[in-house]
């Protein structure tokens, strides 16, 4: 087998058709294989929850990328996971508006009702607590995500609804 073969069936063993498939279409609109980077991790997350060391290793290869260079658009980008997390992921705001509004109280109300820190996830795998930066609600702060859903203004009593009744709709 051809040493182009082998890395092609290295990555087909790793990534499905349907993500090889989505990575091809944000491919056509991008000059440059690397330039997918981005779109390429969040695609392989979206179905799998994260990105693994094995998940990480395929897309550079698709891309023609080198493994350090890949980890480090996904070390800086954020709202990539290189860890398990749990069905939802809690980014709470800690930046300068949203602490201004008390959110170290807040943040330390959701640990309290959870039993998590930051970087941990409940025992239920329902929900991981991450630290963001400014979410650009700083208007409504605090503020956090808790999966595709902002709620602001946040005060110990919408936490304790939210999180105690086991649900994470939006009440802003
Ligand atoms: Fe929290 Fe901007 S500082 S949303």
């Amino acid at each position: 087998m051809s040493n182009a073969k082998m890395i092609q069936s290295d990555i087909s063993s790793v990534l499905t058709r349907q993500e090889m498939a989505e990575i091809d279409h944000e491919l056509e609109h991008i000059p440059y294989k690397s330039g997918a980077a981005i779109d390429a991790l969040k695609i392989v997350q979206a179905g799998r929850g994260w990105v693994s060391d094995e998940s990480l290793q395929a897309i550079a290869k698709y891309l023609d990328m080198s493994s350090e260079e890949l980890e480090g658009v996904a070390t800086f980008y954020n709202l990539i996971y290189r860890r398990p997390v749990g069905e939802k992921v809690i980014l709470f705001c800690d930046s300068v508006s949203c602490w201004i509004g008390g959110c170290d109280s807040i943040k330390q109300t959701i640990s309290d009702t959870l039993g998590v820190d930051y970087g941990e996830t409940t025992d239920d795998n329902r929900y991981t607590l991450l630290p963001v930066p400014c979410l650009g609600a700083c208007d409504r702060a605090p503020v956090m995500m808790v999966g595709d859903d902002l709620i602001t203004h946040l005060d110990d009593n919408k936490i304790s609804e939210i999180f105690s009744s086991n649900k994470s709709g939006v009440q802003s």
